[in-house]
């Protein structure tokens, strides 16, 4: 099972928009997928066109559930757990346990029979955010095509290598993901140059910007579903043939 988690320290880059469609396209091609909703503002449900569920994250960090008990299939081959406000509580209360950086490897020990974990992270340096970094493999951080977000993807390096430190392990850098892509403004090609040089082949083709992207979760649809001719669909299929056709992750070559 391959585990990845989508984060970023800036908000609104496009991790959502990147979780859903990636999951939804590495269904489509027949792989088991499940998204894990980390982040309190619990858009992956809404995205997918699910309004209602009992359980979510929430119960499965205060013990109330079971990882496995709290799962909603979402289409086929693709399913979720999903997040609630009253995650941000439940994580409170996760500050006062032991090994606390480590309780998402703990918890979800039940989660099988899945190709694909991918885990949507919040905006922030979060207890919940650690977790997620240290219980997956490979991490996916999309950048946007701005300057600050430039900078906000160099913070978030430095404070992966202190995660790993701390923890003695780490997850792997695997893919940069340049997001609002547009060719027209020179800031788009100033950034991904940048990207390019320090990123080197790490650095993905880009998601160009599309209005269609951000008019999709609204009805509950995946680009495949609400734009299947849009260049949203289009750029979230190619980065999906580089997800699943990439090499297996060699743990000798980790930073
Ligand atoms: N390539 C794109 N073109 C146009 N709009 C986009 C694109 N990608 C994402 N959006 C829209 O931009 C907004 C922010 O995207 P998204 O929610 O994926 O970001 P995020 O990084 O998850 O945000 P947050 O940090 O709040 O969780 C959403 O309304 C989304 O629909
Ligand atoms: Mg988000």
């Amino acid at each position: 099972m391959r585990k990845i988690a989508i984060v970023g320290f800036k908000g609104g880059i496009g991790k959502t928009t990147t979780c859903v469609n990636l999951g939804a396209a590495l269904a489509l091609r027949g792989h088991r997928v499940l998204i894990v909703d980390t982040d309190t503002q619990a858009n992956v449900a809404i995205a997918l066109g699910i309004n209602s569920f009992q359980k979510s994250l929430a119960d499965v960090l205060i013990r109330k559930a079971k990882a496995e008990e709290c799962i909603l299939p979402a289409r086929q081959n693709l399913d979720l757990l999903p997040s609630s406000l009253a995650l941000f509580k439940a994580q409170q209360r996760m500050v006062l346990e032991l090994a606390r950086e480590e309780i998402f490897s703990e918890l979800f020990v039940g989660l099988d029979g899945y190709e694909y974990l991918l885990l949507d992270c919040a905006p922030s340096v979060s207890l919940l955010t650690v977790n997620a970094m240290a219980y997956v493999d490979e991490v996916f951080i999309p950048v946007s095509m701005e300057l600050l977000a430039l900078a906000g993807a160099q913070q978030f390096l430095e404070y992966l290598k202190t995660i790993s430190r701390t923890l003695g392990k780490g997850a792997t850098i695997r893919l940069i993901i340049p997001t609002f892509y547009d060719p027209r403004r020179r800031v788009s090609l100033r950034v991904l140059g940048a990207l390019e040089k320090t990123f080197g082949d790490r650095v993905t083709k880009p998601i160009r910007v599309d209005t269609q992207l951000s008019e999709a979760p609204g009805a509950g649809k995946t680009i495949f579903e609400y734009a299947p001719r849009s260049r949203g669909a289009v750029d979230y299929a190619r980065l999906t043939e580089t997800v699943a056709t990439m090499p297996p992750l060699d743990r000798d070559k980790t930073e």
